[in-house]
């Protein structure tokens, strides 16, 4: 097991009988006698009767998304999130490979927790922080996370129940939600065939999220990346448009761009507290 699942094992609950959850002897379990596995690349899976893993990303989804971040292109919506996340532990909801979480926990201190329902992801965020812990589990079911723990929930371009995000907050703690704005990747589209995103994305979370979160803030990221065509082809497999796009038809629309194609980077950052 790795330390980062070790020391975000106090913030996690059974997802049977919602008991405290401890290692012994290299299983982890509870006091009921629950038990659940940890994988040889050092996550802990804990699914509940009715939690489902069919949303999460794919083998390719989660390969391509490493790449595209590693390359830096999310750099300034990182720094955004770093600036918004409050107190710790900080729990990342549809973590993917982590790497917000990992710039929150090493630049901000404290433990993290990755949370999503593929394993794939779930395999690279075990990797992102020695001090980050990650579980497979479904952001639509009961979390397995004890009540009143969670200092900073993040969820980024990601599902959430907002009455779980109010149960696991600490009194007055933060969630940093981020949203896609309706100029995210403009140039794209028309050249290529990507899901359009909703004109008030950021107003219909505010008004869903609600009255169990109080709007703290919000800040904008809007940036410019200059993308090669590889680039450009991860960034469409490793969002939602690739359940939709075959790859042949991707590959087409790829070959036909300039060898560098400018690609906005639009997304709304939302702070919510929850009751103090
Ligand atoms: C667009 S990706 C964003 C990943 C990460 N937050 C980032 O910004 O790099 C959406 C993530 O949500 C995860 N996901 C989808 N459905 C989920 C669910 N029901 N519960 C937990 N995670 C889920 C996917 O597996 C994927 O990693
Ligand atoms: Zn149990």
């Amino acid at each position: 097991m790795t330390s980062g699942l070790d020391g975000a094992l106090p913030l996690l609950a059974c997802p049977v009988c919602a008991g405290e959850l401890t290692r012994r002897a290299g299983v982890v379990g509870c006091p009921t006698g629950h038990r659940f596995d940890v994988a040889r690349q050092g996550y802990l899976t804990l699914l509940g009767a009715g939690s489902r893993t069919d949303t999460g990303d794919t083998a390719d989804m989660v390969a391509a998304r490493q790449e595209f971040l590693d390359a830096g292109h999310f750099g300034p919506l990182t720094e955004a999130i770093v600036a918004a996340a409050g107190a710790g532990p900080v729990l990342d909801l549809g973590a993917g490979t982590g790497q917000h979480l990992r710039a929150v926990v090493d630049r901000r201190g404290g433990i993290g927790l990755a949370v999503d329902t593929s394993k794939y992801a779930a395999r690279r965020a075990a990797r992102a922080h020695p001090r980050v812990g990650s579980v497979v589990a479904d952001a639509w079911s009961r979390l397995p996370v004890r009540s009143g723990a969670v200092g900073t929930v993040l969820n980024v371009f990601a599902p959430r129940d907002p009455a779980e995000l109010v149960r696991i907050l600490t009194p007055g703690g933060r969630a940093v939600i981020v949203t896609p704005a309706p100029e995210h990747q403009v140039e794209l589209r028309g050249r290529i065939e990507l899901l359009a995103v909703d004109e008030d994305k950021a107003d219909r979370l505010a008004a869903a999220l609600g009255p169990g979160l109080t709007p703290a803030g919000r800040t904008s990221v809007h940036v410019v990346m200059r993308l090669s065509r590889s680039d450009v082809d991860r960034l469409i497999r490793m969002g939602p448009s690739t359940y939709h796009l075959p790859a042949d038809r991707r590959r087409a629309a790829v070959q036909a761009l300039d060898d560098l194609t400018d690609v906005t980077l639009a997304a709304t950052v939302s702070v919510f507290t929850a009751p103090s």
